[in-house]
């Protein structure tokens, strides 16, 4: 386990948060276990091993460069889905045909970037083909291609978190493929490689994976079979983590790749594309209590931690676990922990059962790593925080706090006129 209590203290790969806390000065900030990390993409290839396969991480989850540096390492490749996550990539050592380009409003400057650079993309629509064709036609360059489908399956997760339905704005409905097909048939510039499909996120059971294999093995073979050179099926990313760490059995990378393993189609290479469950649990947000207050009926604990920190809590009323990170002994109660931004919607946790502490006492959101650093804002002219990484059992700063000046650096020096 990379993180782990003992004596009441929260260790990170062998190394007290506590201690880390007052070495590193800021706060909060994220913190990241290095094993973690490593162990959650092994998870993936142990269950791929005697698969034709690929893992691709959707750098969306966390984009820290040093973190994409350790992923590429390890052999994975990676989704995008901006241009600058594509040249954020590439700076970590990314080869261009190792990364797929994905995305529902991919700009033209985006495209020609994907294509000049070799990158597969994704075609989401009728309009994006029409622009990734235009794009490869003026630079007189070929494109691999694959087409993202929307397999109409609902999983229940939050509504922001599913995208398989038809009525998502990604992908294509079924009911258009063939129209697709006929008009990718006539391009000389695009290769068709492989179709892609993603269903949504935090899925807590791998049945609708494995029905959403079987739906994409249909279509793959039915493309391939009007002499399409099919060689890719993507399945996406989208299996949930243990977020509330209770007893319930979460599925974990290898019972999704048990579930789907039948329904795979001969001589196609799988992709995966998992995010949250590369580094959801590899990552904490580490904050300091500010004061506790007691209104009529409720209780809080204000910590210097927010939304604009982590939006999940906030945005999709995500459940992250919280605990103190050394010993508390107060009276225990019901408490709220909230942030000091100035919206109600700004808390980390409701109703949790956690003794009172004192003013300064170290505490954690677990299971940040992914959508939290790299959802934050600047709300309440908040600076984003630092991130750590331990690797090794040594710790690492792999990105500095933003400071003020940072910010202030960004507004023109006059008020020119434009
Ligand atoms: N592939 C595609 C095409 C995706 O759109 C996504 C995530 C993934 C892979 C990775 O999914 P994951 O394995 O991380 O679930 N901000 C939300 C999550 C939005 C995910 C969007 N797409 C959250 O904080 O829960």
């Amino acid at each position: 386990m990379a993180f782990y209590f003992e004596d009441n203290f929260l260790y990170c790969d062998g190394i007290r948060v506590k201690e880390i806390q007052s070495r590193v000065g800021v706060s909060p900030f994220y913190l990241y276990s290095g094993e973690q990390i490593e162990g959650n993409y092994l998870a993936y290839t142990q269950a791929l091993a005697e698969i034709p396969s690929q893992v691709s991480y959707a750098i969306k989850a966390n984009n820290n460069l040093h973190i994409l540096k350790l992923l590429h390492s390890l052999g994975c490749w990676a989704t995008l889905v901006s241009g600058n996550e594509l040249r954020l990539a590439l700076a970590a050592g990314f080869e261009p045909d190792q990364l797929i380009f994905n995305g529902n409003g991919k700009t033209i400057s985006e495209i020609t970037l994907a294509i000049q650079r070799g990158v597969m993309i994704n075609i989401d629509s009728f309009f994006d083909l029409d622009h990734i064709q235009t794009v490869a036609e003026h630079t007189n360059r070929r494109a691999r291609v694959l087409l993202r489908i929307a397999p109409d399956l609902d999983v229940t997760v939050h509504p922001y978190l599913s995208t398989g339905l038809k009525e998502t704005k990604f992908g294509l409905p079924i009911s258009q493929i063939p129209r697709m097909t006929t008009l990718l048939a006539r391009s000389n510039h695009l290769d068709l490689v492989g179709i892609h499909c993603h269903l949504g996120s935090t899925i807590d059971t791998v049945h609708v994976f494995q029905e959403t294999m079987a739906i994409m093995a249909r279509h793959f073979t039915e493309i391939r079979s009007q002499g399409f050179p099919l060689q890719y099926i993507n399945l996406g990313g989208g299996l949930g983590i243990n977020y509330r760490h209770d007893q319930s059995q979460h599925p974990s990378p290898g019972d999704l790749i048990a579930a789907v393993r039948a329904e795979i189609p001969t001589d196609s290479t799988l992709i995966i594309e998992p995010g949250r469950s590369l580094i959801g649990n590899a990552g904490i947000l580490v904050c300091r209590v500010i004061g506790v207050k007691r209104n009529v009926n409720r209780s809080f604990i204000v910590v210097d931690g927010s939304m604009a920190e982590l939006i999940r809590p906030s945005l999709y009323q995500a459940f992250h676990y919280i605990a103190f990170s050394e010993p508390v002994t107060g009276p225990v109660e019901v408490f709220d922990i909230v942030g000091p931004v100035c919206e109600s919607a700004d808390f980390l946790g409701k109703k949790r059962r956690l003794a009172t502490p004192p003013e300064g006492t170290c505490i954690t959101i677990f299971d940040a790593g992914a959508y939290g650093r790299a959802m934050s804002s600047n709300y309440n002219a908040r600076m984003k925080p630092a991130e750590f990484l331990v690797a090794d059992e040594v710790l690492h700063q792999i990105r500095r706090e933003e400071r003020f000046e940072d910010y202030l650096n960004l507004f023109e020096p006059n008020e020119d006129h434009i």
